[in-house]
């Protein structure tokens, strides 16, 4: 069986190399009309196939589930595993496209927007068509796949932050909307990297992305990272306080979201005087939830600040071409993680909010910020996968 059929497309080409992925069927029209205009970019027939998946709903699944499959591993569970994530991954897919699809056509034809559209016709088109997993030998060149597409799909977020503040310029959708299509598509990027990734732990070729975590170490290995990355000022002193738990989680995504709110922590402590203030950080539990605190004396921030911290649009006063270039350099998910694209905030939210936790922020102006995490720690929150 030949599964491995390799990504043609470049990024933020326009050619369609989605087509390229399958040539015996597709052709495209001159200049396709793609949005609401009630015609779609790709041919009808390929639409009909989209609307096939787009008529399952997605299986959504408990973070226990999926770290119970892992304890209990043989070859049977493995192949059911490798069964389920090729055909639930084609469903996911299908509804991130139709969300694109669902754009003003002048947003679908922006080039970064358009590339990453591209990118998922091609993940939906190579995995739909990969038959039934019989054997740990196809389950190996499965996984080879899904390895090369959490590959290429790197880009996706640069690219979209990207795009999204272009689109913004055009002024043809509020940036309200452009933000809720963000958080749609990144939370549901975020629902098929964790599917995947736990295939390929099942499958032995990576290590677990559920490690037990204990909230102490978190923040005391997010305070050395943030630390160690400032390299002019005085630091501020950070304190930590609060009761250590010990839960068992996406360990990259609490420190993903523990790192950047310290980070922008320390940002402000430090630009906002000679002398920066201490920062308290807290941590501790109740049955169903950890939960962290960090609150710096940084200044706060002002109502129109404030108003906008959860926004994609402050990519553009952060983001800039070095930062998406060095993104495209294929740094592995966790790299890219720690580069500061100005959306760590909304970002961390989608994070916390994946698996039912919150991240919440209070700013008294004049003195400084709050931001609460709760991490449920019980596992028994089904993924979040609200479009
Ligand atoms: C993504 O990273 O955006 C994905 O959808 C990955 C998936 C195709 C394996």
């Amino acid at each position: 069986m030949n599964l491995i059929k390799p990504y043609t497309t470049k990024i933020v080409s326009r050619a369609s190399s989605t087509l390229a992925a399958c040539p015996q069927t597709l052709h495209v029209p001159p200049s396709p009309p793609w949005g609401n205009t009630g015609s779609t970019r790709q041919p009808f027939y390929m639409n009909k196939t989209l609307d096939d998946y787009i008529s399952q709903s997605p299986t959504s699944l408990t973070l226990r589930q999926l770290i119970f499959y892992e304890r209990h591993i043989n070859t049977e569970r493995l192949l059911k595993s490798a069964n389920y994530v090729r055909t639930e991954l084609p469903i996911r897919i299908a509804h991130r496209i139709r969300e694109f699809q669902k754009l003003p056509y002048i947003l679908g034809t922006n080039p970064y927007i358009e590339g990453v559209y591209e990118l998922y016709w091609q993940a939906f088109e190579r995995i739909r068509k990969i038959p039934p997993i019989e054997t740990r030998q196809e389950n190996e060149i499965f996984c080879e796949i899904l390895q090369e597409s959490l590959d290429a799909h790197l880009v996706v977020i640069p690219q979209l932050a990207k795009g999204i503040v272009e689109c913004e310029q055009q002024q043809v959708m509020s940036m309200e909307k452009l933000d809720g299509f963000m958080d749609a598509t990144l939370r549901s990027r975020i629902s098929r990297r964790v599917l995947t990734e736990h295939h390929l732990v099942l499958s032995d070729k990576r290590k677990s992305i559920f490690n037990v975590c204990s909230s102490h170490n978190v923040l005391t290995k997010c305070i050395h990272l943030v630390n160690a990355s400032q390299h002019e000022g005085t630091a501020p002193k950070i304190t930590l306080n609060g009761t250590d738990t010990e839960f068992q989680y996406v360990s990259d995504h609490v420190e993903y979201i523990v790192y950047q709110l310290l980070s922008n922590a320390f940002r402000h402590s430090i630009s906002s005087t000679d002398q920066p203030r201490e920062i308290k950080v807290t941590t501790c539990s109740n049955e169903k939830d950890v939960l962290f605190r960090i609150s710096d004396q940084g200044g706060g921030m002002c109502k129109k600040e404030f108003a906008n911290i959860w926004s994609y649009g402050n990519f553009k006063r952060f983001g800039n071409m070095q930062k998406v270039q060095q993104l495209e350099a294929k740094l592995n998910e966790h790299e890219l993680l720690r580069i500061r694209l100005g959306i760590g905030l909304p970002m961390s939210k989608v994070y916390a909010g994946y698996f039912g936790g919150s991240l919440e922020l209070y700013t008294m102006e004049g003195y400084g910020t709050d931001a609460y995490v709760r991490i449920p720690r019980l596992g028994n929150t089904n993924e979040n996968l609200d479009d």
